[in-house]
């Protein structure tokens, strides 16, 4: 038998992180590139639909399970009128977006995602421009998609063709507003006074809706985390959720070191979180502020292609990485950080959905097909549903770059009492050798495993391509239970996802 280093697990549902909010799972669309069209819309293939919707890329969509989807951008909506986008689609017009230097002909629009993503199960979770607009443009769009009728806005609905309002629950207020390279990029105060009183006055229009307010873009910003507390100091009692952002990659080609990348995730979530509740102890309030991460993913492959793209075309090949195996064993690591942070990360968006740092790719024309990193998104998706437990380890460690202690075991479970079914994510992040997990399940009498799922790939460089998905996940053995106690064996490098059921 091949050699193997030992760890140990212990899974009780009495170690409770949190009830998972299932908006965790959600994703992100922008008017970016390919990612609306020739992604999610393109009349002229011939899967589309009536509405030009293609339904190949609908249905790897589906296989997502994706609640929530944040939309239209993103550094596109800083610079975004909602109002080019609806109405007869023969009347809007073709403008500049300067954030990406393309041209936006305005043929998707509110209506148009909004129908979309129902069709998709997901809620939208709309951002308000407030880059170059403000909190009247807000409120005019919030009465437009939540008001019911008899106002300006809300007959402009009607006469489009939406008689009933959409009731979207979650708004973001502008994105990454700290971002030099953000239209109508501002200082804390001045972002933090403008999402105040936007916050006020859609608060006023719809009192059932969560805000959202901008975070620090990453944690390399300078003004981070001086730009959390300022912006809470100003919006703390309007506001539901401050948002994080942050890209991963691995340009130095150290994958010892990139995959530990998910524990930097932890130490930001970490810091802003005590932001969070140092703007809560200032203002003796007991309101909690939890976090939106609503932008993750690997960003680094397509950087230098972006370099080339001539400027003013309609969705250009922008921002399209071809994400290889060890890619998804880094977002199968950073999933798992986000289920830790059950408690206090409530929503999370994968930026993006399709072709744009996206687990789905298209051909113009074409075909549709899975990227690596669709398939830890797609199970944990599927079974993180329920009680987040906290994942008592003991593991193997080893040191790179960056990192000391990195543990080679990184797991989670999830416990979800309404099916009788307790899920183990776990990633191996040892190059060399398997792991052995002995995992004590103590109050989980009588559930026994009956699914053993397993990415892994010999070449970390593997990337799948259209008809040819090389990576993809294989049923594996059984673990061994006996009295209690599972034997799990984790092969190098892997991605893995154990269910039990109740027997
Ligand atoms: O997701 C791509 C871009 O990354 C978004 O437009 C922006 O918010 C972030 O910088």
């Amino acid at each position: 038998m091949a050699r193997s280093k030992k760890a140990t697990l212990i899974v009780d549902k009495e170690y409770r992180i949190a009830e998972i909010d299932p908006r965790l799972f959600g994703s992100f669309v922008e008017h970016l590139g390919r990612c609306v069209y020739e992604g999610i819309y393109e009349p002229t293939h011939p899967s589309a639909d009536s509405c030009g919707f293609r339904q190949d890329v609908a249905k790897l969509i589906r296989e997502l399970n994706i609640p929530l989807i944040r939309y239209p951008g993103g550094n596109f909506v800083s610079g975004y009128r909602w109002e080019d986008g609806v109405g007869p689609r023969e009347n809007r017009p073709r403008k500049l977006d300067l954030a990406w230097r393309t041209i936006e002909t305005n043929q998707v629009g509110t209506d148009e995602f909004i129908a979309w993503a129902a069709n998709m199960d997901a809620e939208v979770n709309m951002t308000v421009n407030l880059g170059t607009r403000g909190p009247e443009e807000a409120r005019n769009l919030i009465e437009y998609c939540n008001h019911s009728g008899g106002s300006m806005y809300s007959d402009l609905r009607k006469a489009n063709g939406h008689a009933e309002a959409y009731a979207i629950k979650t708004w973001s207020l502008g994105n990454e507003m700290d971002g030099p390279w953000q239209i109508g990029h501002k200082t804390a105060y001045e972002y933090g006074r403008v999402a105040c009183e936007a916050a006020k006055v859609m608060k006023w229009v719809d009192p059932e809706i969560e805000l959202v307010a901008c975070g620090s873009s990453q944690s390399r910003m300078p003004t981070f985390p001086e730009w959390e507390a300022t912006v809470l100091e100003e919006t703390f009692e309007q506001i539901d959720y401050l948002s994080i952002h942050s890209y991963y990659g691995n340009p130095e080609n150290d994958t010892a070191n990139y995959l530990a990348k998910s524990l930097e995730m932890d130490q930001y979530i970490r810091s802003v979180l005590s932001t969070c509740d140092y703007v809560r102890a200032r203002k003796r309030s007991s309101k909690v502020i939890n976090l939106s991460f609503d932008e993750w993913n690997v960003w680094y492959h397509s950087r230098e292609a972006d370099t080339k793209i001539e400027p003013w075309s309609t969705a250009p090949h922008l921002l399209e990485d071809i994400y290889n195996f060890e890619d998804a064993l880094l977002v199968g690591c950073l999933l798992i950080t986000l289920l830790k942070h059950a408690d206090r990360v409530k929503i999370a968006c994968l930026a993006q959905l399709v072709n744009v740092i996206a687990p789905i790719m298209t051909e113009k024309n074409g075909t549709a097909w899975r990227q690596t990193i669709f398939y830890p998104f797609a199970h944990a998706s599927a079974y993180g549903r329920g009680v987040a437990l906290v994942p008592v380890v003991s593991s193997p460690t080893y040191d790179s770059r960056d990192f000391s202690d990195v543990p080679l075991l990184e797991t989670v479970a999830v416990y979800n009492e309404e099916r009788s079914m307790v899920t183990i994510f776990a990633v191996n992040r040892d190059a060399a050798e398997d792991l052995t997990v002995d995992c004590d399940l103590r109050s989980f009498e009588g559930y026994v495993p009956v699914e053993h799922t397993v990415l892994k790939h010999d070449d970390l460089k593997a990337v799948n391509s259209s008809g040819r998905e090389v990576v993809a996940p294989v049923a594996s053995e059984l673990p061994s239970i006996d009295g209690g106690r599972m034997q799990l064996r984790l092969p190098p490098l892997s991605w893995n996802v154990v269910r039990l059921e109740k027997r």
